[in-house]
């Protein structure tokens, strides 16, 4: 089998990019080549740069406008391009030619869409006393949080639950679960 080259876009700290790279860092047959973000300041960067992996920082013209990062993605060979805490909308010259997937800290269709990330998602279900959240993997497409669901898992919100401490909970889920998808789903074939 062919090594799987996978992309990581990131914003932010970069918790899931972490332990994906972990995940990944001795496995024979998929590889995270490179650490792709928005952010020059995204603590994210760092975390790849630590582990030996390839950076590339790019602005809104550069990701809108000009081919450069899909090239950038294309002459890497990349197969996947796992967005881990990236916050931009992905333009649709590029989910046409690449497959990505998206984790989103709640239970898709709710609390999706734009400026529905981070904090807000967990302020919004705290404030409307849901019962439950959890996380979404999908597909990515031209819209928000709208491609076809690969896995969810859900926690409780208990009546004590802060904004702060929910995220908590969905971080331990983000980090048990996204790396066992991502190479479940290179094993059915992506
Ligand atoms: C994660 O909780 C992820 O689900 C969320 O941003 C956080 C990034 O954390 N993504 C979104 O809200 C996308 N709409 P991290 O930088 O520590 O991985």
């Amino acid at each position: 089998m062919d090594m799987i080259r996978l992309a990581i876009m990131a914003s932010g700290s970069g918790s899931n990019a972490q332990k994906i790279m972990e995940y990944f860092a001795d496995n024979k047959h998929i590889k995270v080549v490179c650490l792709l973000s928005n952010k020059p300041y995204a603590y994210a960067l760092q975390r790849a740069e630590k582990m030996n992996i390839e950076t590339f920082v790019f602005n809104r013209n550069q990701f809108y406008e000009t081919p450069e990062v899909e090239n950038f993605l294309t002459i890497r060979k990349i197969n996947l391009v796992v967005l881990a805490g990236f916050l931009w909308l992905v333009p649709e010259k590029m989910v046409r030619k690449f497959k990505i997937i998206n984790i989103h800290p709640a239970l898709l269709p709710e609390y999706g869409g734009k400026n529905m990330y981070g904090m807000r998602v967990h302020e919004a279900v705290i404030q409307n006393r849901e019962p439950f959240s959890g996380i979404t993997i999908h597909h990515v497409n031209e819209h928000y949080d709208e491609g076809n669901i690969i896995f969810q898992a859900k926690c409780r919100v208990d009546e004590s639950d802060t904004a702060e401490s929910l995220a908590e909970k969905i971080h331990e889920l983000e980090h048990r679960y996204y790396p066992e998808v991502i190479e479940k789903l290179v094993s059915n074939g992506l």
